[in-house]
Parts: C-alpha cells; structure tokens; sequence
C-alpha cells in the first residue's frame, strides 16, 4: 500500500540544516534555523533549566501520566507569564502540547472541528510550517500583505485593506512579537488598528507567540497580545517554550483558547483535552515541569530572567553592529532597518539568486526568502557577512 504514498516537499528550513552541516568549510555561518547560539556558536541549557532539572530529579518520584491537557501547573504559570492578567483565568482554556508547533497544530484542528469551512488569514509571508500544516489539514489559507520589500518594514495600509475582507467565522493569525520570518513587528498604535479591524469584522484572532522575550523584553513582547484578548470575545493563542527556555527538543508549549462566557468555556477546555487524546494522549511533561519550576521558584525565575535578557541584549548588539558595519561599507543607511527589526529574524530582502550566491561563494547559509537568524552570527562573522552582502551585489 505505501507505494502510493507521493513524497513531500521538503521543509526548507530543515533542508538548509541539512546542507549547512555537510558543508566541510570551516568559514561557513549558519543563519538557518531558529536556534538561538552564543557568541562560542553552542546552544547552551540555560542556568536555571539545569538547576530545575535538578531540582525535579531530586523531587520526583513517579513518572506516571499526568492530565489529558498537562500539568495544571504548567498552564497556570505560563497563562500568567503570556497573559498576565488581562484576562480572568476562568476564561482560559488551556493543554499543554508537544512545542509551539503543537499548539498551532492543534489550534488549527479546534478552528476545523469548530467550522469545517473557516478561512485562515495569514501574514505574508509566515512561518512556512503554517502554511504546510493548513494546507495538511484542507483549510483555506487568505494570505494578507504584511512585509513591505522597500522599507522592509510593515505594509500597514495594505495589511489593513486585507484584513477588513475577513468576516466572522474567519481566522486572523498574528504573530504576538517578533515575526517570523521578517523580523518587522506592528507598533502600539497599529496593534491598536488590527484590535479595531477584529472587532469590526468579528473574525477570530490566533495568536503565534513563539519569541516572547526576545523582542524588546517579556513583558513588552506580550502587550500587543494582552491588550488583544481583553478587547475582543475570543481567542486561541498558541505559545512556545522553545526559545525563551532554550528547552528546544523538550517540546514544551501551550494552546490557550480565551472563551465569552464560562459554557463557552467548559467546551474550549473539553476540545482541547479531546484533540491532545486523539493526536498524543498525555503531552511531554518533563520540559513543562522545567518551566513550570522556574517560573514558580523566585530564585531561579530572576535568574532565567537575567539571562534572557543576556541573549536579547547579544542580538540586539549583533543587529547595531551588523547595521552599522553594512552602513559603513555601502556609505547608506539603506540597511537601518536591521537595527529596527526586532527577534531572531530579519528578511534581508533579496532575491533568491543573492542567497545562493551568499551560500555557494561565502558559505553563508540563510532561507531562500532571505531570512537571517542574527543569533547565528557573532562578533567576528558580522563584518565577514556584512562584507559578503556587499560583495554579491545586495
Ligand atoms: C524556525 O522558524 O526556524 C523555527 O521555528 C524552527 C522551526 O521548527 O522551523
């Protein structure tokens, strides 16, 4: 039977993984996967996931499976750290799920199972997995207009033309900070206006929070998705621990459904626990025991918090010196916007064509899209990048 199956495209962010790591050249530099690196280029466990892995080894003294929707723990503590208290926690429905991948995964199934015919609205571009995964599943994907190739920053006017088609019974999703892949992001006034446009045309907002912290800091990161819950009637918000924990391969995240009224509610919750039983039964625990542990102890949440700091304070020092060195070389400020961008990403803004010549002539591997990780670079490959973008005409 399986001689029918008909192969996938395949993942272009995990392909480049691939050929970055077959590359032999020893000046290559990886700007691929969203993967955060220190300046040494490791990816290291944060010092308060080893002290709370320690602390749970200790503690723990059973295995057995914990609740269809996680660790009630778990939710608590994130609800608090993504929504803060915009909205009252009796409103919010949430599972624990394998990784943000997973919350969106299952965010899309309760939109399908809740109107088989819904429409999805996203940024374009988006994250590729969104547009796969909607795609796997047979749901309408309305691409809305979001990255402008000029200014590299955010095709506002055209944003807001498309969303005000959406009507309700529509999804709109949105990334809450840090956009991926672009790395361009709405300001307060903005967000304001897409608030405005979901209440007008009573289509749901879905949320993709997968960065938060790396922005402009956590709080900050999740004020747009804040302010967004508490101003319309409902809304799915699926976050990553991936990032922010540096918990990657834990496959820790959380699908959030915010409800009306508390029926509305008690149904969301039951919906969420019934796709985490049909897709994986019982989610991962160990790296939501991790967060969990981290965000409730004070010790080891002020230290996390010091060192997310410490990773976004590096890429933000990596894009001022990224910019600046472009800046210098290209006598423009054609390249400012590097340093405006906020998270891991930032889309260049070229053809395809220049990033394979980045890659073949210079070894410098980014997305075809020309999306760059700025994690991946460190202080002695921003000029050999800077001084390559030059070089191949960009
Ligand atoms: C990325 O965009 O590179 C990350 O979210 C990792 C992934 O799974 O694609």
């Amino acid at each position: 039977m399986f001689e029918n199956l008909q192969s996938q495209p395949a993942d272009k962010i995990l392909a480049l993984m691939q050929m970055y790591k077959d590359d032999p050249r020893e000046t290559k530099v990886d700007l691929g996967v969203g993967v955060y690196k220190d300046a040494t280029g490791l990816t290291p466990v944060m010092r308060a996931v080893k002290a709370a892995e320690q602390q749970i080894w200790q503690a723990q003294d059973t295995k057995v499976y914990t609740g269809l929707a996680g660790d009630p723990a778990f939710a608590d503590a994130m609800i608090a750290l993504v929504l803060g208290d915009a909205v009252p926690r009796a409103t919010v429905a949430a599972a624990a799920t394998p990784g943000g991948t997973g919350a969106v995964r299952q965010a899309f199934e309760m939109v399908r199972m809740a109107k088989p015919d819904a429409r999805v609205f996203v940024s374009d571009p988006t994250w590729p997995n969104h547009l796969s995964i909607l795609k796997y599943l047979d749901i309408e994907v309305v691409p809305y207009r979001y990255f402008d190739d000029e200014t590299r920053g955010v095709d506002f006017d055209g944003m807001m033309a498309d969303l005000k088609t959406a009507h309700a019974g529509d999804v709109i999703l949105l990334h809450g900070c840090c956009h991926n892949p672009t790395g361009a992001n709405l300001n307060a006034s903005q967000w304001d206006d897409v608030i405005k446009v979901l209440q007008d045309t009573g289509a749901t907002p879905m949320i993709d929070i997968a960065y938060q912290g790396f922005g402009d800091g956590l709080d900050a990161d999740a004020a747009a998705t804040r302010k967004l819950v508490a101003s319309v009637p409902e809304c799915l918000i699926a976050a990553s621990c991936s990032k922010n924990f540096g918990i990657y391969r834990e496959r820790t995240g959380l699908l959030m459904a915010v409800a009306a009224d508390p029926a509305a509610h008690a149904l969301n919750q039951a919906t969420l626990a019934f796709l985490n039983r049909q897709n994986f039964s019982f989610p991962p625990d160990h790296g939501a025991r991790i967060v969990t542990t981290i965000l409730n102890d004070d010790a080891l949440r002020a230290d996390w918090m010091a060192e997310l700091e410490e990773v976004r304070g590096a890429m933000l020092g990596l894009r001022t010196q990224l910019a600046g060195e472009l800046q210098r070389l290209s006598g423009s400020d054609r390249f400012g916007f590097l340093g405006q961008h906020r998270g891991m990403f930032s889309r260049l803004g070229t053809s395809p064509e220049k990033v394979e010549e980045l890659r073949v002539k210079h070894g410098i591997y980014m997305v075809g899209d020309s999306r760059m990780n700025i994690a991946g670079l460190n202080t002695d490959s921003v000029p050999i990048l800077a001084a390559a973008i030059i070089d191949v005409g960009i």
